[in-house]
Parts: structure tokens; sequence; C-alpha cells
């Protein structure tokens, strides 16, 4: 497996996302089923893998942090916090440290490589935040950190405070918002561009039928590209990513994959799946070169494609969840 950096931080090009192991795409897999995915991406080369204190109410924590534990010195683990209202930067301090070592203890660890703003409101000023993590880095409880979902303006003021190591947001061949400003502004500063939901929550794939149905906290029902007239309006999309990944050799979504590493090496997405063997698919993605001209052609191609539907924040919170 090709490898890169993120800041200080060495990953391979491809990490793991473990919260669909727990949540957001119906029941979660069991604790051996979890372990024996995991150890697999690893044996495959993936040493960067994604979790949340807020995947399952710190289930997922647990489940990743007892699956990395015979192997916790040779990868990269992050995980994130989240705080809202408007505490002081005494109460910030605190609830921040409290949150760490909550987050620590499920993962059986004494830090994590890697801890991220889950979001990052305006009713707390980023440049306290990043004090915190410096204080946090100084004392080895984290060895960077980073934000999701930020704007380029808090990423420049947190920046300035603490340097960040990666900004973790939405980025795929359907939601490329984070390529105006977002994206260029962390290869300027030197920042890991670490893309979620890279395969646009499995549509990108081209295995979502039109006939799907989904239930309960399932992000699918509240992410409209899978409406059903989306999935269909959507289908010349597809119909590119089956072209190129056949020419290559390849799936669809390699080919995603493959899309963004070409774009720059500071960038390194976690697609996140249940199935050993799409994880070794997406992992395989890293090999999927793509030369200068088949890059080009993509880029115009989706150039005149529409994509219909979209996924946001707002979305997921009605189904009560923080993916
Ligand atoms: N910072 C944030 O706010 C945030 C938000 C969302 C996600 N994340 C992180 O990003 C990670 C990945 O994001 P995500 O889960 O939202 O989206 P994703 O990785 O784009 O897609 C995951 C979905 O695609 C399916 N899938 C994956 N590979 C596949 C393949 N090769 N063939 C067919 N289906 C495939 C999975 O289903 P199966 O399991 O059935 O294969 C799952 O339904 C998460 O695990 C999480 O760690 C972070």
């Amino acid at each position: 497996m090709r490898t890169r950096n993120i800041g200080p931080l060495e990953v391979s090009a491809v990490g793991l996302g473990a919260m669909g192991l727990s949540q957001g795409y119906g029941a979660g897999v069991s604790g051996s089923e979890a372990t024996g995915l995991i150890r697999k991406a690893f044996d495959l080369g993936c040493t960067f893998f994604d979790t949340a204190e807020g995947y399952a109410a710190g289930a997922n924590e647990e489940l990743t942090g007892a699956a990395l534990a015979p192997i916790r010195d040779q990868v990269v683990l992050a995980t994130k916090f989240y705080i809202g209202g408007s505490p002081t930067r005494a109460e910030l301090g605190k609830e921040i440290r409290t949150r760490l070592d909550a987050s620590l203890s499920r993962l059986g660890t004494d830090h994590v490589e890697l801890y991220y703003q889950h979001r990052v409101p305006d009713s707390i000023p980023v440049e306290d935040i990043a004090a915190v993590m410096g204080e946090l880095i100084d004392e080895g409880k984290i060895l960077g950190w980073g934000q999701s979902q930020a704007t380029e303006k808090q990423i420049r003021r947190a920046h300035a405070v603490t340097p960040l190591t990666a900004v973790q947001s939405e980025y795929s061949i359907m939601e490329r918002m984070f390529e105006q400003d977002v994206i260029p502004a962390c290869e300027e500063l030197g920042i890991g561009f670490v893309p979620f939901s890279p395969l646009a929550t499995g549509f990108l794939t081209g295995r979502i039928a039109a006939d799907d149905t989904y239930t309960g906290a399932d992000v699918r029902r509240v992410i409209t590209r899978f409406d059903k007239d989306n999935i269909r309006a959507n289908q010349p999309l597809l119909d590119l990513l089956t072209g190129f990944a056949e020419e290559k050799g390849a799936t669809p979504a390699q080919i995603s994959l493959a899309w963004m590493l070409h774009k720059g090496d500071f960038i390194v997405p976690i697609p996140g799946s249940r199935r050993i063997e799409r994880v070794e698919e997406n992992l395989g993605a890293a090999e999927v070169e793509l030369t200068a001209d088949e890059f080009g052609r993509i880029e115009s191609e989706l150039a005149r494609i529409e994509i219909h539907g979209n996924r946001t924040d707002e979305d997921i919170a009605r189904l009560g969840i923080l993916d």
C-alpha cells in the first residue's frame, strides 16, 4: 500500500472509516466481525482508522479499539469530539479533557494520533479550541488535531494558533463544494484533507438499486441522492464511472477514489464498508493510477453531468445521529 503524509503523520493512501460498523446503515456488525474486518484491512496495508465518540454512543470506539489492540503501535487512530453551546474557556478545557479521557478509555489506549472537532459551531471561538489542542499535544495525549466540516476562515484562524494536522469533510465526485476554498487552503497550509463519504455513502459504487429501501436511522433515508427519481437522474454519472472502470480494469468505487487521490498527495479518503471484500476493493483504489489524460477526460465529462440530490448535516440530524 502506498503511503501519504498528513501533517506529521504517515498513513496509508486510503484509510478505513469505522462508523458504518455501528451506525448509519442499519444494524451494526458484531465485535468479532468488526475485528476480522479491521485486521484484514491492516493486513492489506491500511494504517489509518477513523471513529468518533458519537458513533453509536461510544460503542464504535470500543469496537475499533478492541480490534486495533494488538497492532495499536502500527496504526494512526483518529477519533472526534463534539461540543456545542457557549462554554467559557475554562469550561471548554475541562469538557474536552473529560471527553478525550472517555474516548481513550473506550479505545483502550493512552493517546490518539489525531483528534478532530466533529463540527465547528460559531458559538465557540476556534482559537480557544486550538489552544486546548495545543496543550493536549504538549501533554502527549494527542499527536495532532483536526476540524470536520470547517470553513476556510475557521481553518485559517485555528491553524494560526495550533497548526492543524487534517481537515475531514465531505468530498466525492457528487459533493465538490470544498474544492472552492477549503481544499486549496489545506494544500497551501500543509494540512491533510481527509474526505468522508468519499463514495457518496455508497452511491458511487453503482451497487444501489432504485427499489432498495432503508429503515430506522439509515442515512440513506435522508440523503436525497437516494430518492428514487434522483437515482434514475444520476445514471449518467454511474455510466461515466462504469465506462472508465471497464477501461482501467477497475470498479466504479475504485475510479471514484482514484479520482480524488489524483488531485493531491495531501488527500486521504476513508471509505467505510461492513464487507471484507469491499474493504479490499476500496483499499485497492490506491493502486489504480489515472494518467493526466484519463483524469482530464473524467473532469471534462463530469463538467457536463448534473448531480441530483445531496447530503446535509441538517438532514442527518433529523435521524438523531451525528455521522
Ligand atoms: N466527520 C464527519 O462528520 C463524518 C461524516 C460521515 C462519515 N464520516 C467518516 O467517514 C467514513 C466513511 O463515510 P460514509 O460511511 O459516510 O460513506 P462512504 O464510505 O462513502 O460509503 C459507505 C457506504 O458505501 C457502501 N460501500 C462501501 N464500499 C463499497 C463497495 N466497494 N461496493 C459497494 N458498496 C460499498 C457501504 O455499504 P456496506 O457496508 O454494505 O459495504 C456503506 O453503505 C465513516 O465510516 C466515518 O468514519 C465522518
